[in-house]
């Protein structure tokens, strides 16, 4: 399924507009897109090599990996996490993927048709291995019925579902010998982040919000988000001129929620001043690195092993994913 909002991301040049107004910096030839935030258009080509030579970059300026270590990425079948996969094997990275299948359905077969695209696109790339991990396969339940079960309809599935992804992430990267896990945020979703941690002075969350996390004595495995400083649209562009499939829909359960109208608050103020997103998250890095932050991590709660599955877990001595699938268990045969 093509995105057929597509046209957002690229300049007419390329979709067949014929405005040869702008032109690539590099080449001169007619630009596909013009990077007001950069002050930078580019070609098809010199997008795609300027893309992946940035995204090596990032990686080098925050010490995220080194091409002796193996990557697990984090495929939710989406533009930036599939983006991020066809970077890291171009570069030369050992990169295999994790697609978790949630068991979301909303009407238009979420799960279903991500798990496809992760799989087409691993199926195209020689050498990609593609770990896919079915949880209601595995536990019997997809994450909104076992959400159901616990919160009872509470809230949305959400805050279970994340758990549910941050445990098996981790699970699968350790079981692996993986050093480092890394997802697909994007600019704007850090952005987001920290404009809500701001609003509310989470100064707790805002202290440990980075490009990299490291890993934890206890057994969590290092995280990091190589595409933290590209703009949505720049990655959903390299996504579409390097041919790649992607799922354009959102997660059914992601409707109204407050990341989304952070993402317009903060369009709205870009598009008065283009950069103003960058300049937002880079000068909070800068302050953070100046130690604007330092101390107010909280103290690191203590670490334990769950009894039932041996992963590291800060809530006693059984992890939330753990006790979850118990829970259901109880409630689904009372
Ligand atoms: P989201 O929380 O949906 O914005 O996704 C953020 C990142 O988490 C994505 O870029 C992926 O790297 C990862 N991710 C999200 N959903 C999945 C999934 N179902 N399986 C594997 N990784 C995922
Ligand atoms: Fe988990 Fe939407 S992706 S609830
Ligand atoms: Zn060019
Ligand atoms: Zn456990």
């Amino acid at each position: 399924m093509s995105d057929p909002f597509a046209a957002r991301y690229l300049g007419r040049l390329v979709l067949g507009g014929g405005v040869a107004a702008v032109k690539c910096r590099t080449c001169g030839e007619p630009a596909v897109i013009n990077m007001r935030q950069h002050k930078l258009a580019l070609c098809a080509d010199h997008y795609v090599a300027w893309f992946q030579g940035q995204t090596e970059r990032f990686i080098g300026k925050y010490g995220m990996f080194t091409s002796e270590e193996r990557v697990l990425v984090a495929v939710s079948g989406g533009k930036d996490s599939l983006a991020l996969w066809d970077v890291l094997l171009t570069l030369g990275y050992q990169a295999d993927g994790l697609y978790i299948g949630l068991g979301i359905d909303g009407g238009v077969q979420y799960s279903a048709e991500s798990l496809e695209m992760a799989q087409r696109f691993a199926a195209g790339r020689a050498g990609a291995e593609l770990h896919v991990v079915d949880i209601a396969g595995e536990y019997g339940l997809g994450v909104p019925e076992a959400a159901q079960l616990t919160i009872r309809g509470r809230t949305k599935p959400c805050a279970v579902c994340g758990m549910v992804k941050r445990h098996v992430m981790n699970r699968v990267a350790r079981d692996g010998g993986y050093a480092v896990l890394a997802t697909g945020h994007n600019l704007d979703d850090e952005a987001a982040v920290l404009f809500g941690n701001t609003l509310h002075w989470q100064v707790g969350y805002l202290a440990r919000q980075a490009p990299v996390l490291q890993e934890s004595a206890g057994g969590l495995v290092r995280k990091v988000k190589p595409f933290c400083r590209f703009y949505e649209r720049e990655t959903a562009a390299y996504t579409l001129l390097q041919g790649i499939d992607y799922i354009y829909v959102e997660c059914p359960f992601a409707d109204g929620a407050t990341s989304i109208h952070h993402k317009l608050v903060l369009n709205g103020l870009e598009a008065e001043a283009p950069g103003t997103k960058l300049q937002f998250y880079l000068s909070f890095l800068q302050a953070r690195r100046a130690g604007a932050f330092a101390g107010m991590e909280g103290s690191a709660p203590e670490m334990l092993a769950c009894r039932t599955c041996g992963q590291p877990t800060t809530a006693g001595d059984q992890c939330a994913f753990c006790r979850l699938w118990e829970t259901v268990r109880v409630r689904r045969h009372s």
